[in-house]
């Protein structure tokens, strides 16, 4: 007997990142291929987006994929949102040459009130968040204060891109498969705040900083390549990154989704690793069961990485501070 679809609402879904993301969602790759689904699809509720969005309709019915068993296409975000499972707030502003994504605040960040409203109101009582649109650690946060049923936890944001990039870089300099870097983990800010763990991530088992045995190199070059990729994508496609962004997305639903697996999320951070306790900051996360997770809370930190955190810390809170009107 097949099982129960289930629902996954995608904001922004005639945009760039949608269009790289749908047809994945549609053919099992982030929820799995027994699973079907119900695409419920949001964007602007004007002609032009509208209509871009019809025709990415007509793609995803012409690739007769067997999973996909409806979609929903609206400008109304009570029935984007109704009874969804996941929500996967993409829609919004990507930032433009010379911009960082904290610029974007104060035109994206009010999208998140009456989303986060929505989903409160209509989504399904296991419904489960993830933040892409940017600034995504803040967005998220302005989300979750506008829910009264749904717990903080239920809310994320995706800082999984920067876990997939880090990871790169080090199998790159050190001449290995991409699977053999291994407890590679993003804290903080998806910004060039943010610090890409590289202390306790291991190559081939062993710990990475021996095996790359360059430590100005690993503070001084891999920190800011991974931390402004983005910026350096922006520069050379001429737009943000659109399918590296929504295969960070597949990921970071799949594994929240698959007991076991561990990766980087931003969540609230209640305090942990030493992060103000109202900020969304990205931290190792385990899966507990298919719909929960636990923080790893076990890695030590030196004095180099607790100083990358409280830098990243500072940033988030003053995100927060800039935008404390909207919660
Ligand atoms: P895009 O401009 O191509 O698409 C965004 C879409 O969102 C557009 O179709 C637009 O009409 C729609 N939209 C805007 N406001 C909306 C709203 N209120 N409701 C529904 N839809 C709305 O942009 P993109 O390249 O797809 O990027 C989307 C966002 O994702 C940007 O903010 C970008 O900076 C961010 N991003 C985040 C990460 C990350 O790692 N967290 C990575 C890449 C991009
Ligand atoms: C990225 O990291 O590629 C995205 O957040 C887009 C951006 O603005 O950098």
């Amino acid at each position: 007997m097949s099982k129960t679809p289930i629902r996954v609402a995608v904001t922004g879904a005639a945009g760039n990142i949608g269009y790289a993301l749908l047809f994945r969602i549609a053919s099992g790759e982030m929820l799995g291929k027994d699973q079907p689904v119900i695409l419920q699809l949001l964007e602007i509720p004007v002609e032009g987006p509208q209509k871009a969005l019809k025709g990415v309709a007509m793609e995803l019915e012409d690739c007769a994929f067997p999973l996909l068993q409806d979609m929903v296409l609206t400008g109304d975000a009570d029935v984007a949102f109704k009874d969804a499972n996941w929500c996967l707030l993409v829609g919004s502003k990507p930032r433009g040459p010379g911009m960082e994504r904290a610029d974007l605040l104060k035109d994206n960040g009010k999208i998140f009130i009456g989303q986060g409203q929505a989903i409160d109101k209509v989504a399904a009582d296991d419904a489960r968040i993830a933040v892409v649109g940017n600034p995504c650690n803040t967005n998220v946060m302005i989300a979750a204060a506008q829910a009264k049923r749904l717990t903080a936890d239920r809310f994320t944001a995706m800082v999984r891109l920067d876990e997939n990039r880090g990871r790169a870089q080090l199998a790159k300099k050190a001449g290995v498969s991409i699977n053999e870097v291994s407890d590679l983990f993003i804290y903080g800010n998806h910004s060039p705040t943010m610090f890409a763990d590289f202390t306790h991530a291991k190559i081939g088992g062993k710990a990475a900083a021996e095996v790359i045995g360059d430590e100005a190199w690993l503070k001084n070059e891999y920190l800011p390549t991974v931390g402004k990729r983005g910026a350096a994508i922006i520069d050379a496609r001429g737009q943000s990154s659109a399918a590296s962004a929504a295969n960070a997305l597949i990921d970071h639903v799949r594994d929240l989704s698959t007991p076991g697996a561990i990766h980087s999320v931003a969540v609230k951070s209640e305090g942990r690793y030493g992060f103000n306790p109202d900020v969304w900051a990205g931290m190792p996360v385990k899966t507990t069961t298919a719909g929960s997770f636990e923080v790893i809370e076990s890695y030590e930190m030196d004095d180099f990485a607790k100083s990358k955190i409280a830098l990243t810390n500072y940033e988030l809170v003053g995100e927060r501070e800039t935008i404390k009107d909207l919660l």
